[in-house]
């Protein structure tokens, strides 16, 4: 009997790995810059954590999520999002008093039982933050600040910031009448679960990729034009945070986001690069869930921005950050030099660049090959001719350009260029 790995998963393997480190690293280094404080939380939770959050009527709770009932009897489901454990952690540890402000930042894998799909699997990464304890629409824009300051730095440019405002309840209790009311002919049609699950929560109607829905829907109107004068000055007072952060965006009106705890800001980050399954990432302000999940009444807001989606759009964008797995392949031209190749890799590891070398005395044919398929971005080729000079010869796997540099000069040489 031979495995496979579960659908909807994947194995990480070298060198794609490093890539995951490395976008993990840069979330930390933008998380870090802004004072974002990480937490991690266990895989899985009380079922009805998710289901008091994520809300009754949302698909991920209906119909994505891994529960079961465990040997002692308890119903848990394995996490389908990362805001609730969050919230649930910080209401545990007392993380944000009154008046004080909580940054917090995650790295976690979540599981949806959904259809699989390229950019939707049934495990996924998301990289989070969340920042509780403020209601003023700098906090939300802090928060698209840094999701598009670090997809800046992993080097994605083809992208499109989209911000909407869903008000509170008492708008969307009045928009979702209008929607209901747009999508009555089609709703006519449907069995009763449907149509109970849209009489329960009709904006999530909008989010639905059914063409013959959305073709019904394409009259309804904005929910910009039902916001309460106040949170439409709020929407404005964001809009003009995010020109003085100079962050470009596009107010989209039809983004309202598939979990029931939003309230006023959505938004979404979308790849130009990226087709139906448009979202790198998705977040809001949440500003009744803290309350609802026993805490104290702090108002919030917070991003997820999914690792598989962001590396799709890297491997479509040529101008992304993408890092050779390995820097350095030393090579010994003749057996004279394996003494020689190793101090070089020695020393080129002090340095902090990786670098390996051959361990069998193969050929130099051979070893270039192994540099190859190693994919590292150089080779240091030490020959009887370099030794005579005191040299090593330099070649760029890339471009195939071979230089010449003095030994005592090859770490500097090498260090600017990786
Ligand atoms: P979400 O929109 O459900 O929001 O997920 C955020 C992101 O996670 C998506 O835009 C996508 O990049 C990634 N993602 C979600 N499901 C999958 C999947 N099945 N396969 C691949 N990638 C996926 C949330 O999860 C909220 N907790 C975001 C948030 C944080 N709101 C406030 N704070």
């Amino acid at each position: 009997m031979r495995y496979q790995a579960p659908r909807g998963t994947q194995d990480v393997l070298p060198p794609e790995a490093q890539t995951w480190l490395d976008i993990e690293t840069t979330f930390r280094e933008v998380s870090r810059l802004y004072g974002y404080g990480e937490v991690r939380t266990p895989t899985f939770e009380d079922l009805g954590l998710f289901v008091r959050s994520s809300g009754e009527t949302s698909e991920i709770v209906t119909k994505q999520m891994y529960e079961f009932t465990d040997k002692g009897g308890r119903q848990v489901a394995l996490k389908p999002e990362g805001t609730a454990p969050v919230i649930r952690a910080l209401i545990e540890h007392n993380l944000c008093g009154p008046g004080s402000i909580c940054r917090l930042s995650y790295v976690t894998p979540i599981f949806r039982y959904e259809r699989p799909q390229k950019g939707r699997l049934r495990e996924s990464h998301q990289l989070g933050l969340e920042l509780i304890g403020s209601d003023s629409p700098a906090a939300d824009s802090e928060i698209i600040e840094m999701t598009a300051a670090f997809y800046k730095k992993i080097g994605l440019a083809e992208i499109v910031v989209k911000i909407n405002s869903i008000g509170r309840s008492e708008c969307r209790a009045a928009y979702g009448a209008a929607v209901l009311q747009t999508a009555e002919t089609w709703l006519r049609d449907q069995d009763e679960e449907t149509r109970a699950r849209a009489a329960k929560n009709p904006l999530r109607m909008l989010d639905s990729k059914d063409p013959a829905l959305q073709d019904a829907l394409s009259g309804a109107p904005a929910v910009l034009e039902y916001l309460e004068p106040d949170s439409a000055e709020r929407f404005d007072r964001l809009q003009e945070c995010l020109g003085a952060a100079e962050v470009t965006f596009q107010v989209d009106p039809r983004i309202v986001r598939g979990l029931d705890y939003y309230t006023e800001t959505v938004f979404e980050v979308q790849s130009t690069q990226l087709g139906a399954q448009s979202a790198l990432c998705g977040g809001g302000r949440y500003d009744n869930l803290v309350r609802e999940l026993g805490g104290p009444d702090l108002p919030a807001v917070g991003v997820a921005m999914g690792i598989e989606r962001a590396l799709i759009v890297m491997g479509l964008e040529p101008g992304a950050y993408r890092r050779n797995p390995l820097d350095v392949y030393v090579v010994a031209a003749s057996p004279d030099q394996v003494p020689a190749a190793g101090a070089l890799v020695r020393s080129l590891r002090s340095a902090g660049m990786s670098a390996t070398w051959d361990l069998d005395k193969k050929t130099l044919k051979a070893q270039l090959k192994q540099a190859d398929r190693l994919q590292a971005a150089f080779a240091a080729i030490l020959g009887e001719e370099e030794a005579a000079a005191r040299q090593i010869s330099v070649r760029d796997m890339k471009s195939s350009e071979q230089h010449r540099v003095s030994d005592s000069e090859i770490i500097s040489f090498l260090k600017p260029r990786l």
